[in-house]
């Protein structure tokens, strides 16, 4: 594959995509990303300019979206409204890209007979008891909570009948909660990591009983990577590195890295319909594909992304202040 089009490229998880295949792929690629409030366009200027492109473009528009997919190997789709509690401020957005976008990328796929991967959420799946011993596979049923986890599994199952019915040669991933750099300060590790520096403290929504199973972005860059080289057409990959933790535990890493009490905690509104365990069983990745993560330890890997938001402390400045105000008004 000489030529890829990663869509969302100049947010979180795609842009440490493009950076994964710089530096362990020859190809050349393509970002197509709207540069909505969610993109970073910092996070690729570093990058060699003979190798990225940054086309700024809808993926909900045809006339876009069809010229560009046809004339690349493959198309790797992350573009998407991505944060729950915007969600459920407004699902609008949500419903546009996530499934409009999609379907929009699907059609033109099947015009072109471009290679597609698709990549999804394990939210898809709905939520966990805290003591059930049971993880998501590529069988459970899915259930989704929110707008986003809905819009994201309408987008799934448009990537499904569109294989089946018409050919698509497309895969899908649903992958687990991602840290690591670029990550918007919206988002529960970079807010909590930049209330600390700022002198604040943490907010934990609920009782902060809440698990996650964390993966650095980087090992979900490279299990996309390994899936789009060699997985099967029309199967379903769930990624996913062993690193559940509830959310306290985690902001009271936070907190330890940077020498706070570790009750310096405030519990904040709880998100409505706030799901409460994701775990995710990769064992059909790590057999099928080899694939295994680089960052077995989430506390080493937090320590890392903690290092890189204070050497990168202007990055997340500009919209920390107008993140935190629209918290507020959810007593958040
Ligand atoms: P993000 O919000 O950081 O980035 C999304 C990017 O998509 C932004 O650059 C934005 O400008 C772009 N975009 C939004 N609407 C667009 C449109 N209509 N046309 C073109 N570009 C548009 O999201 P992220 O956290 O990097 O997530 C990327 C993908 O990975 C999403 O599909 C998400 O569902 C999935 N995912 C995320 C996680 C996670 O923990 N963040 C875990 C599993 C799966
Ligand atoms: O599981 C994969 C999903 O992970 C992705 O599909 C989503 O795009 C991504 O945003 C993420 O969803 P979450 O809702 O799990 O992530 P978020 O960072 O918003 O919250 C993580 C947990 O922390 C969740 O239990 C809510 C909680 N939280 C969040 C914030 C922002 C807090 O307790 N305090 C906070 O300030």
């Amino acid at each position: 594959m000489n030529r890829i089009l990663v869509t969302g490229g100049a947010g979180f998880i795609g842009s440490n995509f493009v950076h994964h295949l710089v530096r362990h792929t020859d190809a050349h690629l393509t970002v197509l990303d709207l540069l909505t409030y969610a993109a970073s366009e910092a996070s690729l200027t570093e990058l060699p300019q003979d190798r990225v492109d940054l086309v700024v473009g809808d993926i909900a528009e045809a006339d876009v979206v069809e010229p560009l997919v046809a004339e690349h190997d493959a198309v790797v789709h992350f573009a998407a409204e991505s944060h729950n509690d915007n969600s459920l401020d407004d699902p609008s957005p949500f419903i546009r890209t996530n499934i409009i976008g999609t379907f929009t990328i699907l059609e033109a796929a099947r015009k072109s007979d471009t290679r597609l991967h698709h990549v999804s959420t394990d939210e898809v799946y709905g939520d966990l008891e805290l003591d059930d011993p049971k993880r998501f596979t590529e069988d459970t049923p899915y259930n989704p909570s929110s707008p986003y986890s809905a819009s994201k599994a309408g987008s799934d199952h448009l990537v499904r009948a569109w294989v089946r019915s018409f050919g698509v040669r497309a895969t899908i991933s649903n992958c687990s909660n991602n840290y690591g750099p670029w990550q918007h300060v919206e988002k529960f590790i970079p807010r909590q990591i930049t209330n600390v520096i700022d002198g604040g403290r943490p907010k934990l929504y609920g009782d902060g009983l809440n698990v996650r199973d964390w993966i650095h972005a980087d090992d979900h860059s490279s299990a996309v990577l390994r899936i789009l080289q060699r997985g099967r057409i029309g199967e379903t990959y769930l990624i996913g590195a062993d690193g559940e933790r509830n959310n306290r535990q985690v902001v009271t890493a936070i907190l330890e890295h940077f020498g706070r009490g570790a009750d310096e905690i405030d519990f904040v509104r709880d998100r409505a319909g706030h799901d409460r365990r994701y775990a995710i069983e990769s064992g059909k990745l790590r057999a099928e594909l080899g694939w295994a993560p680089r960052f077995h330890d989430f506390e080493s890997g937090l320590a890392d992304t903690i290092a890189w938001y204070v050497a990168h402390e202007d990055w997340g400045r500009p919209a920390k202040a107008a993140t935190e105000a629209f918290y507020a008004t959810k007593g958040q």
